[in-house]
């Protein structure tokens, strides 16, 4: 990783921003290597981090993301423009549910869902008809660091959050269209393809 991106990881761990965990990184990149990945669209940039790391694999060549957070669109386009990728890393400010999509285009490799958790369903459906037919979905977090819905102690709104992340991957398990496996390691990843 260069050092570049190597600091805005340790200010955002320092800062509490979440951000993408080493192990799950490593999976989406192993697949963006494997697989020649060019074009992926992002729901939740936070301060470009995800993005930043994607770009490094050579076959990148555009990433669009979207961001709803002012404080965090801004420190994303900072970092991306001082890591000189801002030709690559395209930042859409807005709420990914409620921008207009209708001028983008079909043909994403990947879409990379790790926006807001209780929607994720909503961001599947929305975002998978810009993908290519043989594009990959991946959404992170569905093991919600490690929290479950029938743990003692925890908060009526985090065990309303579990139970639509379980719910989420209950309706990815039965769908139709698309395929799924389950990643365990980092905070746990679906990695969605359509049936053949
Ligand atoms: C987990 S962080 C993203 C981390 C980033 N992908 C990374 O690994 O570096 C989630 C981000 O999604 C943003 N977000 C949540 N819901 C959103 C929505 N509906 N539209 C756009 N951004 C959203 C939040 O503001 C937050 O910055």
């Amino acid at each position: 990783m260069n050092s570049n991106i190597q600091k805005i990881k340790e200010l955002a761990l320092i800062n509490k921003v979440p951000i993408i965990q080493d192990a799950s990184l490593e999976v989406i990149n192993s697949i963006i290597s494997k697989r020649q990945v060019e074009k992926i669209l992002e729901i939740g940039t936070a301060v470009g981090y995800s993005s930043l790391c994607f770009s490094t694999n050579n076959c990148v060549k555009r990433i669009d993301t979207f961001e709803r957070n002012q404080d965090m669109y801004n420190q994303a386009i900072q970092n991306i423009n001082n890591c000189q990728m801002s030709e690559v890393i395209h930042v859409h400010f807005g709420d990914a549910l409620e921008v207009d999509i209708s001028n983008f285009s079909h043909d994403y490799d990947l879409l990379f869902i790790d926006a807001a958790k209780a929607q994720s369903r909503r961001f599947f459906e929305l975002y998978s008809p810009l993908l290519k037919q043989d594009g990959i979905i991946i959404v992170d977090n569905i093991l919600f660091h490690g929290v479950k819905e029938s743990d003692e102690n925890i908060s009526k709104n985090l065990r309303g959050l579990i139970k639509k992340i379980n719910l989420f991957v209950e309706w990815l398990k039965q769908n139709e269209e698309f395929e799924t496996i389950f990643f365990e390691g980092g905070d746990g990843l679906a990695i969605s393809k359509r049936k053949c």
